[in-house]
Formats: C-alpha cells, sequence, structure tokens
C-alpha cells in the first residue's frame, strides 16, 4: 500500500447555532455592530482590515463537548459507529475547564462510546493542530496495520481567551470545531503533507496572564446583548503586522512545497482551502500563488466565522462542499499557519 492511500472523509462541524434571525437580537453571534459598543473600533475599520463581519460564540459547552458534537457529525456523514474508531486525536489550543487530565481525547471517546484499547490523545500546535493531527493519524494508519479508522477532532473557543476591552484582539476571534475520519484507501486520497514550526522568539503570538473582560449572554436584554465580567486569566496578545508578514509568506511557500512534493503543478490544483484569519493574507497569498501559476479557486469564509484557529480550515472545507466549488475527485490543498510558530500543507484528492 502507498502512502498515499489514506483518505480524508467530508468533514463534520458544529458551530454555536443561530438562534435568531437577526444577527443583532443573536447572543451566539457577535456582529461588528456589537464590537462598536464594546471598544473604539467601527464596522468600517474591521471590515477593511480583516475581512469579518460576523463570528460565533459558544456560551456554554466546553471545548470538548464542541469537539464531541463535530465527532458525532462525521460518524452520521459516514455512517459509522463510535466502535468502528481506532484512534482519536483530539487538536486544540484550548486546554481549560480542568480538562487538561484528562484529555479531550477521552471525553470524544465516552460520547461516541469508543472500543475499549484504543489510543486517545490530544495534539497542541496552534491554527496548524488539525493538520498537525491529520499528519500523525496518517502515519499512525501506515505503521500500524491494526488501524484502519483513526478520527481527528479540532475544535476551538479563543472567545474565552479574548479581552473583550482589547480592540485589536476581540474582532478577530470566533468559536468552532470540526473533524475527519482517516481510513486505508483503495485509491489515492490524501497525497502529501508539510509541517513547519520556528521558536517564537519575538513572541509576537502567544497568552498573557493579566485583567480582561470576558462576555456572557445578557440576563437582560433591554441594556443590551452581552454583559461584560472582569476576570485574571490567560489572554491572547499577537503583534497583528509580524504575524502578517510570517503568514503571507508561509502560506504561499507551503501551498508551492507541498505540491512540488507530491509531484504536482501549481496549475494543477483545482481549490486551495486557507486559514481564516484575515482577508488581506489570504488575498496576499492569492496574489503570490498566482505568479507562480496558481488557478485554483480560494474558498473565502472568513465574513460569517472570523478566525476559529483550528477549526477554520474545516469551515472553510465544509462549505467548499456545501457551495460545490469542492467536488469528488478535485485536487484540493489546504494551508494554515498560526501560533508556535507553526505552520502546514495538505494536498488532497477529495473523497
Ligand atoms: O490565526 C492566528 C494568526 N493571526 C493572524 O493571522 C492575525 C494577523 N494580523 C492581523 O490580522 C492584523 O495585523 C490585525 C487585524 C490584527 C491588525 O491590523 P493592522 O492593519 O496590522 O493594524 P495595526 O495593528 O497596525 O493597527 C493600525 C491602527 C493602530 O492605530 P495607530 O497606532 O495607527 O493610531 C491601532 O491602534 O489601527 C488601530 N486599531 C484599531 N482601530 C479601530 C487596532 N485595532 C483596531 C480596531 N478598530 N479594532
Amino acid at each position: 500500500m502507498s502512502y498515499k492511500n489514506i483518505s480524508l472523509s467530508r468533514p463534520g462541524i458544529y458551530v454555536p447555532p443561530r438562534t435568531h434571525v437577526d444577527p443583532q437580537k443573536d447572543p451566539n453571534v457577535i456582529t461588528n455592530q456589537d464590537l462598536e459598543k464594546m471598544v473604539d473600533t467601527n464596522d468600517e475599520w474591521i471590515t477593511r482590515r480583516t475581512g469579518i463581519k460576523e463570528r460565533r460564540i459558544e456560551h456554554y459547552l466546553g471545548v470538548h463537548e464542541m469537539g464531541a458534537k463535530a465527532a458525532e457529525a462525521v460518524l452520521k456523514v459516514k455512517g459509522y459507529d463510535g466502535k468502528d474508531i481506532d484512534e482519536i486525536i483530539f487538536c486544540t489550543n484550548k486546554h481549560h475547564l480542568g480538562q487538561e487530565f484528562k484529555h479531550h481525547a477521552g471525553y470524544v471517546g465516552e460520547v461516541i462510546n469508543v472500543r475499549d484499547g484504543i489510543p486517545m490523545h490530544d495534539e497542541a500546535a496552534g491554527c496548524p493542530s488539525a493538520l498537525y493531527g491529520i499528519r500523525a493519524a496518517r502515519n499512525n494508519l501506515i505503521a500500524e496495520k491494526d488501524k484502519n479508522k483513526i478520527l481527528v477532532v479540532a475544535a476551538e473557543k479563543l472567545t474565552s481567551f479574548t479581552n473583550y476591552k482589547d480592540r485589536s484582539m476581540c474582532v478577530l476571534f470566533g468559536d468552532a470545531a470540526g473533524a475527519y475520519i482517516l481510513e486505508r484507501s483503495k485509491n489515492p486520497g490524501i497525497l502529501e503533507i508539510v509541517t513547519h514550526g520556528k521558536p517564537d522568539r519575538k513572541k509576537v503570538l502567544g497568552l498573557k496572564r493579566g485583567m480582561g473582560f470576558q462576555i456572557k449572554p445578557s440576563d437582560d436584554f433591554s441594556l443590551g446583548k452581552f454583559k461584560f465580567e472582569e476576570k485574571e486569566d490567560n489572554y491572547i496578545y499577537m503583534d497583528g503586522q509580524e504575524v502578517m508578514k510570517f503568514a503571507s509568506e508561509a502560506m504561499s511557500e507551503a501551498v508551492h512545497e507541498v505540491v512540488e512534493k507530491a509531484g504536482y503543478a501549481l496549475k494543477d490544483v483545482e481549490v486551495i482551502v486557507p486559514h481564516q484569519a484575515n482577508l488581506r493574507i489570504i488575498n496576499s497569498a492569492r496574489k503570490n500563488l498566482k505568479k507562480k501559476g496558481s488557478k485554483g479557486e480560494i474558498i473565502v469564509n472568513i465574513e460569517e466565522y472570523g478566525n476559529t484557529s483550528g477549526a477554520s480550515t474545516i469551515l472553510a472545507h465544509h462549505e467548499g462542499l456545501e457551495r460545490k466549488i469542492i467536488r469528488p475527485g478535485m485536487l484540493v490543498v489546504k494551508v494554515t499557519f498560526g501560533a508556535g510558530l507553526n505552520w502546514a500543507a495538505m494536498l488532497f484528492k477529495q473523497e
């Protein structure tokens, strides 16, 4: 069996659901207009500098529970049962709610009722965590002949690391989860994966402990959609300009590298699914790739969800399939970057 004969399923996803037709009245949606009421910002600045209009926020579920919902969704997509799964890898930056011990993968195993004896573990690698998890799953399927199906879950809840009085950070993040099942297949599926990292020596992206403001749904809507809670916690800091420089380069280089390594040319790629961190980063990568001969369509859904970290390319992949931009047999690249600093790309044939 070639190492390319591992298929990647269609994704299962979970996003905090809409609860109201009007996003301005929906506590699960943070609109730019909501942010205008929290900090000194405006819709025009956020749209022009990031491309984001809305993001979802999960008020009740922990990241492990969001991941379990995505796992249930992908089992449904494949028509499988928890008992069919031979390993679970849970990818996230967020270890919270006292869940570091036990790991989130064990929680998912409990919910989907897996067989006793299978390995279950977590993977943390910044926004590229899901691609790192997929790489581990593929490698394990190649190396361990008793494994046939591995569940990879990615869930993020960066809104709970966000200080809603910090205007440079609170406009960016949203919550979501996604999951895939990787399995042995007759036909080539995952053609190549590249993963890279370099130490964040200048400390451009991470968490810092301090006082900040978290948001909760309001008890009294007439006073506004959200209420604030001032709390000492870990909050995201980022040197946005530095991350943008690194990201624009890393994205186009990783796409180029993964395609070449698999023996293809950029012009062969039909769709590119990039990490949704900033529309300007996506557009800059688009320009670089076009110069190098890329004709692939680029999936963008940042406007509706913001940056959902490790779940972002899974949501975008799901949307590409729903919109039929991605169809069976197509050659697709996923590419992502983030804290670490890490970056990664994967070339695959859509199942
Ligand atoms: O997935 C993890 C990786 N993360 C990313 O990829 C994010 C990468 N970086 C970015 O997306 C952008 O750097 C940001 C959206 C975070 C910021 O955009 P920018 O164009 O780099 O703006 P900036 O930080 O250089 O700030 C420009 C100005 C500043 O004001 P002065 O100093 O020029 O007076 C900021 O204080 O914009 C100000 N500013 C804002 N103004 C209105 C910063 N945030 C806001 C805001 N509303 N929300």
